[in-house]
């Protein structure tokens, strides 16, 4: 697939190929999963803050010289998509302790698909802020695209959304770009395609379901 300039794929290397090769592995155990995830999901994370923009700044070394360098521009805040979501929460504030964390709670219906929202909350000042939507699925786009709705809604630039995004469709990518063109997606696979159960192919299971242990399988999503 082609990518639109604002889908920002990982560089497919050897090790993050292997990577993805253990945890889409339907053997693959809990702690291994968590563990090899936790790794992809750090490489996601350092390529979504490089996205953000950064402003001059000069500091001092200690043999007494200038070193011209950068700082964070604008502020910048993250909200994870409960529930899938919530396992970027902790690698995220390893690497920014600080960060304001914001919380959306989108679930789809079982039957349907269709997302379902139940619950926002959201830093104040969201709307001055660049954000960090994590969002580890991106299937038909539709949970993802609904979170982005109560950013916009809460007054944040569509053009200062990066969403955070372990594996995506190449439907929910172009739905995306359709929708939200100015939003930025960093993802560490593009999959072939959804089945009819709206399940990507070949895909990696439940993210969240296979993240927190609340089933024994992989089973497909
Ligand atoms: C999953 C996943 C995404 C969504 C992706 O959430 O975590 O949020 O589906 O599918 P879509 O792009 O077609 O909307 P789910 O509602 O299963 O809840 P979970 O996060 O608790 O797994």
């Amino acid at each position: 697939m082609t990518t639109g300039h604002n889908v920002h794929l990982l560089p497919q290397t050897d090790q993050l190929r292997a990577i993805h090769t253990i945890i889409r592995d339907k053997q693959c155990s809990r702690e291994d999963f968590v563990f090899y995830a936790r790794r992809v999901i750090r490489l996601l994370l350092e390529h979504g803050l490089d996205l953000l923009p950064f402003t001059k700044k000069e500091v001092t070394t200690p043999v007494g010289a200038t070193y011209h360098g950068l700082e964070f521009a604008a502020g910048i805040c993250a909200v994870p998509v409960i529930r899938a979501g919530e396992a970027m929460e902790s690698e995220l504030r390893d690497i920014h302790p600080g960060i304001r964390i914001g919380k959306i709670l989108i679930q789809r219906d079982k039957r349907t698909k269709l997302p379902h929202l139940y619950y926002k909350h959201l830093p104040d000042d969201i709307a001055e802020r660049h954000v960090l939507l994590l969002e580890p699925m991106l299937a038909t786009a539709g949970s993802a695209l609904a979170a982005v709705d109560v950013l916009i809604e809460a007054g944040v630039r569509e053009d200062h959304i990066v969403m955070v995004n372990f594996l995506s469709s190449p439907e929910g990518l172009r739905r995306a770009a359709v929708e939200r063109p100015r939003m930025k997606i960093v993802t560490s696979a593009i999959e072939d395609r959804l089945n009819e159960h709206a399940f990507m192919i070949p895909g990696i299971g439940d993210f969240g379901d296979r993240f927190f242990g609340t089933t024994d399988s992989g089973a497909e999503k």
